[in-house]
């Protein structure tokens, strides 16, 4: 009887590791950072603060291509904006932080702008509402980052600058 019980659990101690390796064969690591993914995630209202806590559509500044528009991050993000509601200058936002830009056109989400630390540097999209997407986050290199280079940028955030 203890022998049989010794079987089982070698058995089903086996079965499980031979499971864990198939199902982690499966796992595509880059499934998380798709368009689609990242868009996900970006409707999932409870994930987000406003900037300054403060749902006001917001006016472009100096060179924002994107009209008016309300600014989020994710609760990673937003753990790192400790002076005034902003990044510390010098600062980095961590690994996993999400910065999006609701690009707001008659009232409604025209497109989202997003930005996703990954690997410590930053994946950058574009996706309108229906999942049709404008940049991918696969387009190399991104078209984003020389315009978020601009004196005053905070880990190639430019909103600090102007609000
Ligand atoms: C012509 C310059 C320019 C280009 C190109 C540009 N941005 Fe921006 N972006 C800005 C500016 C300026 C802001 C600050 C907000 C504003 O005034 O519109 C901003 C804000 C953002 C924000 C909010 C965080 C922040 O930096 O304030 C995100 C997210 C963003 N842009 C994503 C993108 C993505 C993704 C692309 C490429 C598909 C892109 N941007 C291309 C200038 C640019």
């Amino acid at each position: 009887m203890k022998q049989l019980i010794y079987l089982v659990f070698v058995l089903s101690f086996c079965l499980c590791v031979i499971y864990s390796c198939v199902k982690d064969k499966g796992t595509d690591p880059d499934l998380a950072f798709t368009d689609r993914a990242l868009l996900d995630s970006c409707k999932n209202i409870e994930a987000f603060t406003y900037y300054k806590n403060d749902q006001a559509t917001i006016y472009s500044g100096a060179n924002g291509p994107h009209g008016t528009f309300k600014l989020k991050f994710n609760k990673i993000a937003y753990s790192a904006l400790t002076v005034g509601g902003k990044l510390p200058v010098g600062a980095k936002f961590p690994e996993g932080s999400l910065v999006v830009k609701e690009a707001i056109s008659g009232g409604t989400i025209n497109l989202y702008a997003i930005m996703y630390k990954h690997n410590n540097s930053w994946l950058w999209c574009e996706i309108r509402p229906d999942y049709s997407v404008i940049y991918s986050v696969k387009k190399e290199p991104s078209p984003c980052i020389s315009c978020h280079q601009q004196s005053g940028n905070r880990d190639l955030v430019n909103s600090f600058s102007f609000y």
